[in-house]
């Protein structure tokens, strides 16, 4: 039988209250070495909460979280990070007066804040590894770029790739798609699902044609309870989750 320490992420209880409502209430839930899980469900069902308490950003009320052998709920943010997850958040933070370069620089291992990224002795290892990473977000050509002239989506894929240049073994996407074109949504799904080697990825998302085009399993959110778990098959033709959810 499997145990809970063969996956790389395990939440078991896990619960947060906000003045008496439960807005995650003792949710259990695993996540594969190499796997991209998918939480949907209604507005307000928990799922940026659910991200929030991982990522050590909200204290959770109860439950454990557990990753590599780590104990997430007794750590800060900022440790977490250091353990390897990172989290992207609905709206970009990079910064608009920096290049595509620049900004991938200063997420890089090594440079501890934004003046000393600027001062930092660009090695050879260092640019090979931006221009790897700008090849995979498809920004290659615009490295030299103002982040601020970038397009909505070419900055959500910045902000990936600051992520990505510290080599989390957790990702965690809220909605990366949302405001994106169609055609940005397809390469969205092709990125998440070339950088699963050695590394999962936990992203919330509405847009249904997006998540069967990159979930090996989804995981249904109804006020702060998993309502279903499973394959998008079978999660899209279970009577609750379209009478919840998808079948508005
Ligand atoms: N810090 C907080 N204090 C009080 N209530 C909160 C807090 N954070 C979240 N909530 C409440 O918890 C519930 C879950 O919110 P959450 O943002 O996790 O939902 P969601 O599933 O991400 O929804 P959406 O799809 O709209 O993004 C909501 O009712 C929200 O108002
Ligand atoms: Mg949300």
């Amino acid at each position: 039988m499997a145990s809970t320490t063969d996956y790389l992420l395990s939440v078991e209880g896990l619960t947060v209250s906000f003045d008496g409502f439960r807005a995650v209430d003792n949710l259990s839930f695993y996540v594969d070495n190499d796997e991209i899980r998918v939480i949907i469900g209604p507005n307000g069902a928990g799922k940026t909460t659910v991200l929030d308490l991982i990522c050590g950003r909200t204290r959770a009320t109860g439950g454990a979280v557990q990753f590599k052998g780590h104990d997430l709920l007794k750590m800060r943010e900022d440790q977490i990070v250091h353990k390897g997850v990172g989290r992207k958040f609905q709206n970009p933070s990079i910064y608009d007066d920096l290049t595509v370069f620049e900004n991938l620089e200063l997420s890089a291992p090594g440079s501890y804040s934004v003046f000393g990224a600027l001062a930092f002795k660009r090695t050879g290892a260092i640019i090979d590894r931006i221009e790897e990473i700008a090849e995979m977000i498809f920004l290659s050509d615009l490295l030299d770029q103002k982040a601020a002239l970038l397009s909505h989506g070419q900055k959500q894929w910045l902000e990936i790739g600051m992520l990505l240049i510290q080599d989390p073994e957790l990702l965690m996407l809220d909605e990366p798609v949302a405001g994106m074109s169609v055609a940005e949504r397809k390469k969205t799904a092709e990125l998440l699902n070339t950088i699963t080697k050695g590394r999962s990825v936990l992203v919330v998302e509405h847009d249904m044609k997006f998540v069967e085009d990159i979930a090996h399993k989804v995981t249904v959110l109804h006020q702060g309870k998993i309502l279903a778990e499973g394959s998008m098959d079978a999660v899209q033709a279970n009577p609750k989750v379209i009478e919840v959810y998808l079948g508005h």
